[in-house]
């Protein structure tokens, strides 16, 4: 059979497929994820679009590697992660290493036009190395040590075990460092636990140390004196592990992500020392993206690519949700990423372990790219006969044939192959943005007030009505540039210091408009509360102010411009100081504190504009106050309406638009196009002015208008 792969703009290459073979033609001008183009070195950048998964040659004989390679080839997959379990397979004993075996896989690959991304098996030390060097198990927060059995079991501040990384790092670096089957690298796998050792104890003293240089200036930020916490020796500040001071606990989760992070350098290092530039450095963050136990922009600062581990879990895709995780991500390192894991179907680790409907994997993926992933891979190829994963979805099976997701996983890598072409160096570009900070996050989550304000919750109340009217939105960090926006919206930004507010102040005055959510302002960066109310310094520029805060067990009336609805959860009673504030909201009857006071309010500031809502909203007021705030801002919808359950995705470059439509409804949904545009995944030589969509389908269409 003879198959046309467009591979790249203009650069088309023909592939000759039989009897499991293939052999790739035009391999000097080819650009996609076509295996001798690595080999030759001709193409640096990693392929546009790439579909791949976790495999383990590890696990299997050698001899089956060449039929899954195979397998993967013929579903299109032309991405494979390897090794980042592997550590007793390379280094079986201590300094003796084997990488010949990986190399053959590596070579494997490559023949089947595979490109690979090393993980270093920094997260699974072999017993060897734990045994004989004890104190680079991790202990857990009731002082237990972890064993070995699992995985996770090291101590990540400890300098032993982060020596034995670089090592194992370096002899993987010097080896794979210029091989041109290899694309990338993984450093460990999804950071995940703390040690509460007495010597990462003595590492976060220091830590303070450096921080503070005195312990008076400790004392006051912490307010020590609050219940006699007063430490007159260094050595007497605790690691906590079960609550503590506000001021303590926020430095903590400072100092865990900057350990992490040094974790992490030492390995960037070593590699960097001995890679090519063009293999990116990455880590895969998991924990269902919005893990909180580090800051996310400091692990992926001095990394190359971001990349997190997309899981559904139990039930089905919930579509903001999803497609918020993935504008989260894309806001680490404000550039495309990708999904290094997802799952073919299922997962092991949820209470009810349901499948995703036909369809809805590939529903997934494109949502995916629709967000700016420019890979997804699967978690995994096949499952390892034992082991404490045996449940997990896979592509093929325990007898090495394909599952009945393999199809789909085949019609997704034939469809990337396809889109390659269009969705080359294109990104979603958002002009509005949802602010998050880790400070506030982790200074609402120490002390919540309301065991059922859960900031993710608050901030799709937000997120949803703004991709309801098919706008592309951003989610980045507080303190990031917000040049490009004219709307920003800080949902939950508890934590304000004097640099914060004047970062924020200046985006208002200068044309921008800032909505600030509930419960912003209160605390400064030590996690102490502002002794301006609420917003704390942006008081002044709001022209008013928090008098008093209220965690709701019941609903509240609440009207004004907008509309009418009612808060829930939390609700502040705010006042107004300047004439020229408008108070956009009230509160109904409730509980006489909130009754006719307001509930949101708002100011022209310089350019700009400052507006506080103090409550959360039902979703139906939520989508008015947003209309109300994207319509002062002068944002226009991407797309004109379309049928409810079809989400648009829109990611440019100069000169063109590619938009995915997903349709996540039950029904066939008919979009009409604003314009004629090349239907990308059917006929790209044919224009349509409309598209029909079955529920899950997908349609990807390029426009030449931006
Ligand atoms: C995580 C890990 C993988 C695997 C999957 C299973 O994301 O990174 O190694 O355990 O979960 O869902």
């Amino acid at each position: 059979m003879r198959k046309r792969i467009v591979i790249g703009r203009g650069t088309p290459a023909y592939t000759l497929r039989g009897a499991g073979l293939a052999l790739t033609l035009s391999l000097a001008t080819l650009s996609f994820a076509r295996g001798p183009a690595f080999a030759q070195g001709v193409n640096t950048a990693p392929p546009p679009l790439l579909l791949g998964a976790a495999w383990y040659p590890e696990q299997w004989p050698e001899s089956r590697w060449d039929a899954d390679l195979q397998l993967m080839e013929d579903a299109h997959l032309h991405v494979a992660r390897v090794g980042e379990f592997a550590w007793s397979t390379i280094e079986p004993e201590e300094g003796h290493y084997d990488l010949d075996w990986l190399e053959r896989a590596v070579r494997l690959a490559e023949k089947h036009h595979i490109a690979v991304v090393i993980g270093t098996p920094t997260d699974a030390p072999p017993a060897w190395l734990t045994a004989a060097h004890p104190e680079t198990l991790r202990i857990d927060a009731t002082g237990r040590p972890a064993e070995h059995g699992s995985r996770r079991q090291f101590n990540y501040a400890s300098p032993e075990y982060r020596k034995f990384c670089a090592d194992i790092a370096g002899q993987l670096a010097r080896r794979f460092g210029h091989d041109p089957g290899v694309i990338g690298w993984q450093i460990g796998n999804e950071y995940t636990d703390e040690s509460f050792d007495p010597a990462t104890r003595l590492q976060f003293q220091a830590w303070l140390k450096r921080k503070y240089g005195t312990l008076d200036a400790l004392n006051r930020a912490w307010v020590t004196a609050y219940w006699s916490q007063t430490y007159y020796r260094w050595e007497e500040i605790p690691l906590p592990s079960a609550g503590g001071n506000p001021g303590l606990l926020l430095d903590h989760r400072r100092f865990v992500s900057e350990t992490w992070r040094d974790f992490q350098q030492v390995q960037i290092d070593v590699i960097r020392k001995y890679a090519d530039p063009r293999q990116f450095i990455t880590t895969n963050i998991g924990g269902l993206g919005w893990s909180d136990n580090w800051d996310h922009y400091e692990i992926t600062r001095p990394l190359d690519l971001a990349s997190w581990d997309d899981y559904v879990g139990e039930g089905h895709l919930n579509v903001a949700r999803n497609a918020a995780m993935h504008d989260f991500a894309h806001g680490w390192k404000r550039e495309n990423f990708w999904v290094m894991e997802t799952q073919p179907g299922s997962v092991n680790w949820a209470p009810v372990n349901t499948t995703l409907d036909a369809g809805e994997t590939r529903a997934m993926a494109w949502q995916a790219i629709g967000h700016g992933a420019d890979a997804v891979l699967y978690w995994q190829w096949r499952d390892a006969l034992n082991g404490q994963e045996q449940y997990h979805g896979a592509i093929v099976g325990p007898d090495g044939a394909p599952l009945p997701i393999y199809s789909e996983i085949s019609r997704i890598g034939s469809e990337f192959e396809r889109a390659a072409d269009a969705l080359r160096g294109t990104r979603p570009e958002a002009q509005v943005a949802l602010l998050v900070s880790y400070d506030s996050r982790w200074a609402i989550d120490f002390q919540p007030h309301n065991r059922n304000y859960d900031q993710l919750d608050v901030l799709l109340g937000y997120y949803r009505p703004l991709r309801d009217q098919q706008l592309t939105v951003d989610i980045v960090s507080a303190d990031s540039s917000l040049d490009n926006y004219k709307l920003v919206f800080a949902p939950s930004l508890n934590v304000i210091s004097q640099d914060l507010a004047a970062h924020l102040l200046t985006y208002v005055q200068q044309g921008g408009h800032l909505v600030l959510g509930p419960r912003s302002g209160m605390k400064d960066e030590h996690n102490s509360l502002n002794t301006q109310r609420q917003p704390g310094p942006l008081a002044a520029p709001l022209g008013g102010r928090v008098e008093q805060y209220y965690a709701l067990d019941g609903v509240v009336p609440v009207s004004g411009t907008p509309g009418s609805g009612t808060a829930s959860l939390w609700a502040e009673q705010i006042s107004t100081s300047a004439p020229d504030v408008a108070v956009l909201l009230r509160y109904g009857k409730s509980n006489g504190w909130l009754d006719d006071r307001p509930a949101m309010i708002t100011r022209g500031v310089g350019k700009g504009r400052i507006t506080y809502l103090g409550a959360v909203l039902d979703p139906d007021l939520m989508r008015k106050v947003v209309a109300w705030a994207t319509s002062d801002a002068h944002l226009v919808p991407e797309f004109p309406e379309v049928p409810t359950g079809v989400e648009v995705c829109r990611r440019v470059d100069a000169g063109r638009t590619v938009f995915v439509l997903i349709n996540h409804g039950a029904a066939v949904a008919h979009v009409a196009l604003p314009s004629a545009m090349s239907d990308v995944l059917h006929d790209n030589s044919r224009h349509v002015t409309s598209v029909d969509l079955a529920p899950q389908d997908v349609a990807v269409l390029e426009s030449n208008a931006r």
